[in-house]
């Protein structure tokens, strides 16, 4: 288990990523940029060593970590070593971004509603991959991403904030893979402070919201 903060003290929050780490950075940038963010991340942990985000994350001061899964003979002890770097980080709040490591329950239950997850469709659904493409597929006017509280199951849980952008007729699943990105960038750090700061919860399955956020032109729920 990892330490209680203090009232009113900023939660310590480990990202974990497996690339890119574009939304990792969008919730380095609004904890620094916003005083009242309520939290910090202190540590950017990936299963890939070669993960694009970790160069970035290092660059900017922040704790690095690979916890690289083909090191370990099954999944149970990769996720003990990944359990050890966050515990080690002092990490109170995990952050799911582009982590694509299909978990263990024991793992999802060691980090009970502590931990978040970004999924690029509006769940339930379009779990799994190749989102946008399907999304297409299916003929959606709107599409969207979420984030949710890990449970066991594939992206599941509760939903705790949702952000949802129009599917034009000449998309594809590139130009509607950038559309959702930028709502994914404005989406997470906001339901993050929101989550970090209480001011949205959960209690079993059903999640109880105290706060709004700013649209910024998109379809937010909780909206403004
Ligand atoms: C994001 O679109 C995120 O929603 C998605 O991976 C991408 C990571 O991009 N996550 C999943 O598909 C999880 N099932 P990023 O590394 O630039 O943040």
């Amino acid at each position: 288990m990892t330490t209680g903060s203090k009232p009113g003290a900023r939660k310590r929050v480990g990202v974990l990523i497996s690339g890119r780490g574009s939304n990792m950075q969008s919730l380095v940038r609004a904890s620094r940029e916003d005083e009242n963010a309520g939290y910090d991340i202190v540590a950017v942990i990936s299963n890939r060593p070669d993960a694009a985000g970790l160069i970035w994350a290092a660059e900017q001061g922040i704790a690095t970590v690979v916890v690289d899964h083909k090191a370990y003979p099954a999944r149970e002890a990769f996720e003990d070593s990944l359990h050890e770097a966050l515990v080690t980080a002092d990490v109170e709040l995990v952050a799911c971004a582009g982590f694509m490591r299909i978990m263990t329950d024991t793992f999802v239950t060691r980090w009970h509603d502590r931990m978040l997850n970004i999924h690029p469709s509006l769940l339930p659904m379009f779990k799994g991959l190749d989102t946008h493409a399907r999304a297409l597929a299916a003929g959606m006017r709107i599409t969207g991403c979420t984030i949710h509280i890990v449970r066991p199951e594939l992206d599941a849980g509760p939903i705790l904030g949702q952000a949802a952008v129009a599917v034009d007729t000449g998309d594809t699943p590139d130009t509607l893979a950038e559309k959702v990105i930028r709502a994914e960038h404005v989406l997470y750090p906001e339901i993050l402070k929101l989550y970090a700061l209480g001011q949205i919860r959960a209690d079993g399955d059903k999640i109880t919201i105290d706060s709004k956020i700013n649209q910024q032109g998109i379809l937010f729920s909780p909206s403004i």
